[in-house]
């Protein structure tokens, strides 16, 4: 593997998840792989999670990690060709990449959907620079998209704790005030076709998502109906696709309560946090026995350093 931008690059399911197993197990097996390699990540957004799991990831294979946020000491980049820079922002991407790849020996990128044009978001205009551009493997830590690492690390959640070769797992839109990305339940989407799982859809009309992600995926917009014998409650927010990045809807109805719960198969609960409690899931139901979401950000090494691993070993 060279780039990273897709769960769906992880080929077959069964034979990943052994591979996470392996490195869970044996987190300090594979350091020589990465003594004297530099990693390199690059934040243009907000991280807890990914920054820390990332780094500890690559401290874990014995790489040197530099993490860079663009927004704080960095000098402001412009991102379009043809701009005159006459404004505020002092240096283009299209130096500071290549600039970037003579430091290290693998970038990770962390770029966001910007909704300002779903056209460049859904081309992911900054990932695939880095790409073109940096003479680096890259790997994605969240773009406009996708964000495959959350997406592996949720997989892995639920193989460790599913009863049944084939759960069934409801992923419900969920009420929040601002607009977020779809790059999470896109990728989610994508991690359930490969693991092959019963999956449904649960969101609002006028949230569906991008159909290229979608299709031969069951949505229904009744969330009661939908979470009936549910064995895994992915909850997440997303603005709508349609009406690119507007907030259509704040329906509290959506919340994942402790009575929606009631309707499930006594289902786990899932979130890639960070979550806004009472909004997305109530306190009672974060806080039950039910919920993983500390093994499944826990998980977040495991996904990164055993594609970091394969990274190292493409080198
Ligand atoms: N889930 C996740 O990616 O968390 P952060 O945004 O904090 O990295």
């Amino acid at each position: 593997m060279r780039h990273f931008t897709s769960v769906s690059q992880l080929g077959d399911w069964q034979e990943a998840f052994a591979q996470a197993q392996y490195v869970k197990q044996n987190p300090f097996a594979d350091q020589a792989l990465g003594k004297n390699k530099t990693l390199l990540l690059v934040f243009f957004n907000n991280s807890l999670r990914t920054r820390l799991s990332t780094q500890k990831a690559g401290l874990n294979l014995g790489m040197n990690v530099i993490v860079l946020d663009i927004a704080h000491g960095a000098w402001k980049l412009e991102t379009e060709r043809g701009v005159v820079m006459d404004g505020d922002k002092s240096e283009h991407l299209l130096e500071a990449i290549p600039v970037m790849g003579c430091y290290c020996d693998i970038i990770g990128v962390r770029s966001f959907a910007r909704f300002e044009s779903k056209e460049d978001d859904y081309n992911e205009v900054i990932l695939n620079q880095f790409i073109q551009y940096s003479g680096r493997p890259v790997f994605s830590m969240e773009a406009a998209t996708r964000h495959p690492l959350q997406t592996y690390a949720d997989l892995i959640t639920i193989e460790e704790h599913k009863t049944k070769a084939r759960p069934k797992v409801v992923m419900t839109w969920a009420p929040h005030p601002k607009a977020l990305p779809q790059a999470v339940p896109n990728s989610f989407v994508e991690g359930m076709k490969l693991a092959d799982y019963d999956f449904v859809i649960a969101n609002p009309e006028g949230y569906d998502l991008a159909p290229e992600f979608t299709r031969g995926i069951p949505v229904v917009h009744d969330q009661d109906e939908t979470l009936k014998g549910a064995d895994f409650v992915y909850a997440k927010n997303w603005a709508s696709y349609d009406n690119y990045g507007q907030v259509l809807s704040q329906d509290r109805s959506w919340t994942v309560t402790t009575e929606k719960m009631a309707l499930t198969d006594n289902a786990k609960f899932l979130h890639c946090l960070p979550v806004r409690r009472n909004m997305i899931v109530t306190d009672e139901v974060i806080e039950s026995p039910q919920s993983l979401v500390i093994p499944e950000a826990a998980n977040r090494v495991v996904s990164a350093q055993t594609v970091l691993k394969q990274i190292l070993q493409s080198l």
